[in-house]
């Protein structure tokens, strides 16, 4: 262990102060709400804005409190740089935004956050991007899809509801053979689960609104890169200077706080990812008794799941914190199951502290119809639970309770 700092693990990367010099400024962190900031020359100014200078100028530019998270979240993913921006779907645009032009061609999976498609196949679409949209999860797909002109790979660590999980190192070499870059969204995975840039994804993007932190009460967003090569250089200046055009950026109180909340990352990922494991066993112990009221139960951590191997190889201990089931009485029987008022509640986001859950037919995925949500494998009795840090008894209980109100 030459270098200690290349064997830094998560918990102390969240537990490092965002000051350096706290003994003196104390150790909780201060917020600088300041837009602007004292130049002493006008050389400093310029070099300030031309970036060859570090420091602050302008808060569209960055600011310490941005600053504080970008090197937490950089560290956390093992990566170089990153981007803090105002939500995770201004950190996917940024991301996509510094690969393609015109006449580019992209390959995304077809089972994107419903917006990220969005993003793609409209706005992208208006800037003349095409895109194809594939099973990530099949290399050969993936393969079949790339062109010519194709210059991003945009896919899941993890998707949502189904929790299909991608290859992500066969996925880097497909894209890399032709020319294209690998984006990998990681937000259902969190780097407590997966760190996509260990396996090759040149670009890692995460809302930091879920898991990283936790409280439920900020939406921002990563993107995260290396720049040990010219074109990672590249690309970088490239996302630097594009969050301050195109005005990215997140505000200093919202930093201040995912920068506190990420620092007990480790510990909620511990107990959340346990108890995921928890709850996908229970209920699947009684999804073969047909008085539950279960028909499926998905979580990449059972041998059962399709991509159990591939969550295995790529994984740390942990396989998430959400797990999807289906009741067979359909949306009557979510509306009874959230009517029970367990304690769970309907709440269609996920990585609270709180166990809660979500109906994807009402909402992730109310803009599909009937048809396609059946193509896509999203039932109507379909609930996601993203998995708290409650004791296991209580969420077992709790989900009980509402299990038995459903039926
Ligand atoms: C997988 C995934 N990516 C990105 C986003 C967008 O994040 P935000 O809501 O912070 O913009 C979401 C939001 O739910 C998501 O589920």
């Amino acid at each position: 262990m030459n270098d200690p700092q290349q064997h830094r693990t998560i918990d102390d990367v969240c537990s490092q102060p965002a000051v350096q010099e706290a003994k003196s400024l104390g150790l909780a962190s201060p917020i600088y709400p300041s837009s602007v900031y004292h130049c002493s020359t006008t050389d400093e100014a310029d070099a300030l804005l031309a970036g060859t200078l570090a420091g602050y100028i302008y808060g569209r530019e960055g600011h310490p409190n941005a600053s504080a998270l970008a090197r937490r979240c950089a560290e956390l993913h093992g990566c170089d740089e990153a981007q803090v921006c105002g939500s995770g779907m201004a950190a996917i645009g940024l991301a996509l935004l510094a690969e393609v032009s015109a006449g580019d061609h992209v390959v995304i999976s077809d089972q994107l956050y419903g917006r990220t498609t969005q993003l793609v196949s409209l706005q992208l679409a208006r800037l003349g991007v095409t895109s194809t949209a594939v099973d990530a999860t099949d290399p050969t797909a993936v393969a079949a899809a790339l062109r010519e002109n194709t210059r991003v790979v945009l896919v899941e660590t993890i998707s949502n509801p189904l929790l299909r999980v991608v290859d992500v190192r066969s996925l880097a070499e497909l894209a890399h053979a032709r020319g294209a870059v690998l984006v990998v969204d990681n937000t259902l995975a969190c780097p407590a689960v997966c760190r996509p840039a260990d396996f090759g994804a040149d670009i890692v993007v995460e809302s930091l609104t879920k898991l990283v932190n936790g409280h439920s009460d900020v939406l921002l967003g990563v993107v995260c890169t290396n720049t040990e090569s010219p074109a990672g250089c590249q690309r970088w200046s490239r996302i630097k200077s594009l969050a301050a055009i195109w005005g990215f950026t997140a505000s200093p109180f919202e930093c201040w706080l995912a920068h506190r909340g990420s620092s007990t990352l480790a510990l909620r990922a511990d107990r959340s990812c346990d108890n995921a494991g928890t709850v996908a066993r229970w209920l699947d112990a009684r999804r073969t008794d047909s008085a539950s009221g279960i028909s499926e139960v998905i979580y990449p951590g059972l041998a059962t799941h399709a991509d159990h191997a591939v969550a295995q190889a790529q994984f740390t201990r942990h396989a998430g914190y959400v797990v999807t089931f289906t009741l067979s009485g359909g949306r009557a029987s979510v509306d009874r199951f959230i009517a029970a008022g367990s304690g769970i509640p309907f709440c269609p986001s996920f990585g609270d502290l709180t166990t809660t859950l979500s109906h994807p037919e009402s909402t992730s995925h109310r803009g599909y119809s009937p048809a396609e949500r059946e193509a896509l494998g999203i039932a109507p009795g379909m609930i996601r639970l993203s998995v708290g840090i409650e004791s296991p008894d209580t969420i077992v209980a709790r989900l009980a309770e509402a299990l038995a109100a459903a039926r």
